[in-house]
């Protein structure tokens, strides 16, 4: 009941955050630096399924000069990222409630310098593994809007996502880097910032893959 009349109330919501999230994305399209008062040679970083937004909340506070767009497909969750960014006042973070398969509608060629994918859904079911946010097509996707050299940090708890993840970026000759099986345990751990899902996972005592993908595109 609690969430159901939670839910009701999310456009309401919404609309008390006006300014810190985009209903028309695609209007944004090759001028985000601009529409968000940002230099045109700032770094811009792509969030896609932030949850509810710690990750993008503390990196973007950690980094005021870069640009930090958060994408997330259900409202009931990316509101209270958009909340949290709000009660913070961190200027530099703006949200899409949107779905990431729609991305070359929203961002140009060559507009985006990083895409951060943190604990993407899995898809763990026969026949599904096209719907995974590091299936081919979509890594395209990616290559196609972020700059020649752009980055992809990824982050899951799933060893099948991992492995299918690494084969996939491999197949589309993105260098990878950074490459660990157990985050945690790792010299990558000093400067990483843990997710919603990470911390859970962490907890129950279940290692975090990582690796940083970097596009071939010259
Ligand atoms: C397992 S949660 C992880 C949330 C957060 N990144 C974290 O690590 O705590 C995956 C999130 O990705 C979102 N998501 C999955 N597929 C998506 C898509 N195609 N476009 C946008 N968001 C998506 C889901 O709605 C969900 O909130």
């Amino acid at each position: 009941m609690t969430r159901l009349r939670a839910k009701r109330h999310i456009p309401e919501r919404m609309e008390r955050c006006a300014g810190r999230w985009f209903a028309l994305p695609a209007t944004n399209k090759g001028k985000w630096r601009e529409v968000c008062g940002f230099p045109e040679d700032c770094e811009l970083f792509l969030e896609i399924g932030c949850g509810k937004g710690k990750f993008c909340a503390e990196t973007a506070t950690a980094n005021p000069d870069a640009l930090y767009i958060a994408l997330e497909r259900e409202s009931s969750v990316i509101l209270a990222a958009i909340e949290k960014a709000q009660e913070l006042e961190i200027p530099n973070l703006f949200f899409v409630n949107a779905d990431a398969k729609n991305l070359l509608d929203y961002f140009e060629d060559n507009e985006v310098d990083r895409i951060y994918l943190n604990f993407s859904d899995p898809w763990t079911r026969k026949k599904k593994p096209k719907r995974r946010l590091t299936y081919r097509d979509f890594l395209k996707v990616y290559e196609k809007i972020m700059k020649p050299k752009g980055e992809i940090r990824f982050k899951t708890d799933n060893t099948l996502l991992f492995e299918f993840s690494v084969n996939e970026f491999k197949e589309l000759g993105f260098e990878l880097s950074e490459v660990t099986r157990d985050l945690h345990n790792s010299e990558y751990d000093a400067d990483n910032v843990r997710t919603e899902f990470e911390q859970k996972f962490a907890d129950q005592g279940i290692a975090i893959k990582r690796l940083v993908a970097t596009s071939p595109k010259a």
